[in-house]
């Protein structure tokens, strides 16, 4: 509360039961000096809750600010989708967004360097919509099996229980295909300078599908209408110094005081048989679709414009899954979606429990009766005597036909394939980035890679000079050159590498 006077209606204090609590200052003790009494019961509730009051906390993006917001549709998209959220220009549709940092846990700085969480959550009239991005237009891996290893790689060292340069360099060295976004992270938009300053990404394929059944595959893209603004590594350190919650306070304050930001949403769009003919492969999360081939859709706008008055509630309880899709937006064959579409709901199951959609945050704005039952926490009327199994003579829980997606041609023989072998283009995309950077924006990027590189052994600095030379030879002579270290010797020391004998680019 800002200012002096409370805009709450005043209580009075009760244990759980409803039972007044006749005194919270002093403890039930057997005289002035004596023991406590078990028979303090309001002790005994305010302590067990107290030590409960903490949840898990996201095993990633544990950092994070959110707000409700609202979207309006600005163009006819019809003839992609069929999805309510946009049927009609001007249409508005309520929704929620939270932001976070990624490695940082829930106490971690904002002003991290670090890819930044875009999680969206649009209340529509036919289901809640989510779509969980990142500020970046890619991601570091392209199968889902190395994201714990990722996640290892980034949080703390078992040991030392410190983040590691030296693990965190070994392991993208090491997997060529994070070159890409290793390239954005440190770059100069790698520490956004709040989440008002920040474009955000579905960075996935995702699919459209019209009321003709004909499917489009879809890549989402919301641009911040507050403009780009980052900071610089010396910037972010005399922020953090100042005030860990920078992001927090700038997103918070500035809903409060009415200045709502906005991003417009765009979309770009591939028609489905055009998959097989694209020269990249148009569901690998490491690659973008270049605009000129797929140009920006618009779309739409949002703003946000009401702060939660509760953190806890509706911030820290809040679930987001990519597996929450309404009619007309659906998923496409990323492996790193499929496996996004189990691991989100899974996850939130154990860290907000198997009725979390009943948290007002997460529940749908419109009927839903799902026929899940019970368990830990239910607080609706759990749908009362009605008959709980399917099918019936009641008309209930009457699946509804007329929102089957069209059918997606599969096909391939079971094996594990690897990738790396199929489809080996690492660079030519972060290289198209790298020379779209001005000679200033390319020195900010050596500069920042040699500062954050620093710590680890050579040969993990050596792997990288490769990676960047090939990727471009200027590339890789201005990173040697930032850190003190020459192409000609990271190319000699290929042969040395400890990691030689990895099936992997070195
Ligand atoms: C959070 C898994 C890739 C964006 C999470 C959470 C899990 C997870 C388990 C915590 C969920 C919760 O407790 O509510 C994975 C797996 C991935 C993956 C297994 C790859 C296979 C990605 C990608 C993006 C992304 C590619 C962006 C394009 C996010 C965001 C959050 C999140 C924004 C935070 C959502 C929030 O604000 O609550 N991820 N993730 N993740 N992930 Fe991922």
């Amino acid at each position: 509360m800002s200012d002096k006077k409370c805009p709450y209606a005043p209580t009075k204090l009760t244990m759980n039961n409803g039972a007044p609590v006749a005194d919270n200052q002093n403890s039930l003790t057997a005289g002035p000096r004596g023991p406590l009494l078990a028979q303090d019961v309001w002790l005994n509730e305010k302590l067990g809750n107290f030590v409960r009051e903490v949840i898990p906390e996201r095993r990633m993006h544990a950092k994070g600010s959110g707000a409700f917001g609202t979207f309006t549709v600005t163009n006819d998209i019809t003839k992609y989708t069929r999805a309510k959220i946009f049927s009609e220009v001007g249409k508005k549709t309520e929704m929620f967004a939270r932001f976070s940092t990624v490695a940082g846990e829930r106490g971690a700085a904002d002003a991290e360097r670090d890819i930044r969480g875009f999680a969206l959550k649009f209340y529509t009239e036919e289901g809640n919509w989510d779509l969980v991005g990142n500020n970046t237009p890619v991601f570091f891996l392209r199968d889902p099996r190395k994201f714990p290893d990722l996640n290892k790689a980034v949080k703390r060292d078992p040991r030392t229980n410190m983040r590691s340069a030296t693990n965190n360099w070994d392991f993208w060295t090491l997997l060529p295909e994070s070159f890409h976004q290793v390239t954005i992270v440190m770059s100069d938009r790698g520490i956004p300078a709040s989440y008002r300053h920040m474009h955000g990404f579905g960075s996935h394929t995702y699919s459209f599908w019209n009321e003709d059944g004909e499917r489009f595959w879809v890549k989402f893209h919301m641009r911040t209408q507050q403009g780009i603004k980052n900071l610089t590594d010396a910037e972010a350190a005399e922020v953090v110094g100042m005030d860990r919650e920078s992001n927090q306070k700038d997103l918070f304050e500035s809903i409060e005081k009415g200045d709502f930001p906005k991003w417009k949403m765009y979309v770009q769009i591939m028609p489905e048989e055009e998959a097989e003919k694209v020269p990249y492969h148009p569901f690998d999360l490491t690659k973008v679709w270049p605009k000129g081939d797929y140009p920006l859709i618009e779309v739409g706008e949002f703003e946000l414009n009401k702060n939660s008055d509760n953190y806890f509630l509706d911030i820290e309880q809040a679930a987001f899954a990519p597996s929450n899709l309404v009619p007309g937006i659906g998923v496409s064959p990323d492996k790193m979606l499929q496996n996004r579409l189990i691991n989100y709901a899974d996850a939130q199951r154990y860290r907000v429990g198997v009725n979390s959609h009943q948290i007002p945050v997460n529940q749908p704005r419109c009927p839903y009766s799902s026929n899940h039952r019970d368990g830990l926490g239910r607080a609706d009327d759990n749908y009362g005597g009605r008959p709980h199994y399917e099918p019936n003579s009641f008309h209930q829980w009457e699946e509804q036909p007329e929102y089957a997606e069209p059918p997606l041609k599969i096909n391939g023989d079971a094996a594990h394939w690897n990738f790396r072998k199929d489809d080996d283009d690492y660079f030519s995309q972060p290289r198209a980035l790298f020379n779209l950077m001005s000679d200033e924006q390319k020195q900010v990027l050596f500069d920042n890679t040699a500062r954050n590189i620093e710590p680890t052994p050579d040969f993990i600095k050596y792997r990288h000079i490769r990676n960047c030379y090939w990727c471009d030879p200027a590339y890789g002579e201005g990173v040697a050159k930032a850190i003190g270290l020459t192409v000609e010797d990271a190319l000699a020391a290929r042969e040395s590498d400890p990691a030689r004998h990895l099936d992997s680019l070195l």
